[in-house]
């Protein structure tokens, strides 16, 4: 990988690329700036999509004009396998929307209708790469799965249940399925990384307000370690 792109939703999941890379020039498009600079002798841009599908998508699809030939997510999410605790780590696999739902007409929940594919596979080798970072870092406590986007954050517990048994989620987030999508329409290998800031449940507003900087540097942690290796 020449170019690596990388983005974060909110400022505490980007703060630590601020704090690590060496910034060489910086440009504003549709209200957002990307920063391009040095992450270990590698060339990185990263950036803050903002909250949401829409503002991940046309993050994406500016970062990747830039030339960037892979993209890396990371940031927060609401836990929805039961075996992952606050701070645990989910590799995604795959993303889709859990929101997008034209059920009525007869489609699966999830299914983009007349589109290519609604189920967006993450790239083997950064699966691979993550997944061996997490492994040094945070032994155990991390799983490769499906990630879950949707424009809600999710925070009850029969909503995790249908996420978990009928889409097969192991996290919930706002972004992932988006920057994926627009990916894979360009044919450019992504991963989500995604640590727990809550289990999106009755207590995920609190535990969000609290875990947040916590699940959003072990994510940083992750992308660092394998920035070394790529
Ligand atoms: N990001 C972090 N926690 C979340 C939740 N519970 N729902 C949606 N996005 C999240």
């Amino acid at each position: 990988f020449n170019k690596i792109g990388i983005i974060g939703a909110m400022a505490e999941e980007i703060e630590l690329l601020h704090k690590h890379v060496d910034v060489a020039s910086q440009t504003t498009k549709a209200g957002i700036t990307y920063y391009e600079g040095m992450l270990h002798g590698k060339s990185v841009i990263f950036c803050k999509s903002g909250v949401g599908k829409v503002n991940a998508a046309v993050c994406t699809q500016i970062l990747l004009d830039s030339g960037v030939d892979c993209v890396l997510f990371t940031g927060v999410a609401g836990a929805v396998d039961p075996q992952l605790n606050i701070g645990d780590i989910v590799i995604s696999t795959s993303c889709m929307q859990h929101d997008m739902d034209c059920s009525p007409l007869g489609f699966a929940r999830g299914t983009i209708p007349f589109h290519a594919r609604s189920e967006f596979a993450a790239d083997e080798r950064l699966i691979e790469l993550a997944a061996a970072a997490s492994n040094r870092l945070f032994s155990g406590n991390s799983l490769k799965g499906k990630v879950l986007s949707g424009d809600q954050f999710i925070a009850s517990r029969e909503t995790v249940r249908l996420l978990h048994e009928t889409m097969q989620g192991a996290c919930a987030e706002m972004e992932g399925a988006s920057v994926a999508q627009v990916c894979d329409m360009n044919q450019i290998p992504f991963v989500v990384i995604r640590s727990m800031s809550d289990k999106a449940d009755g207590s995920a507003h609190v535990n969000f307000a609290d875990f947040t900087v916590t699940a959003s540097n072990h994510s940083y942690q992750i992308i660092d370690e394998m920035v070394k290796h790529m």
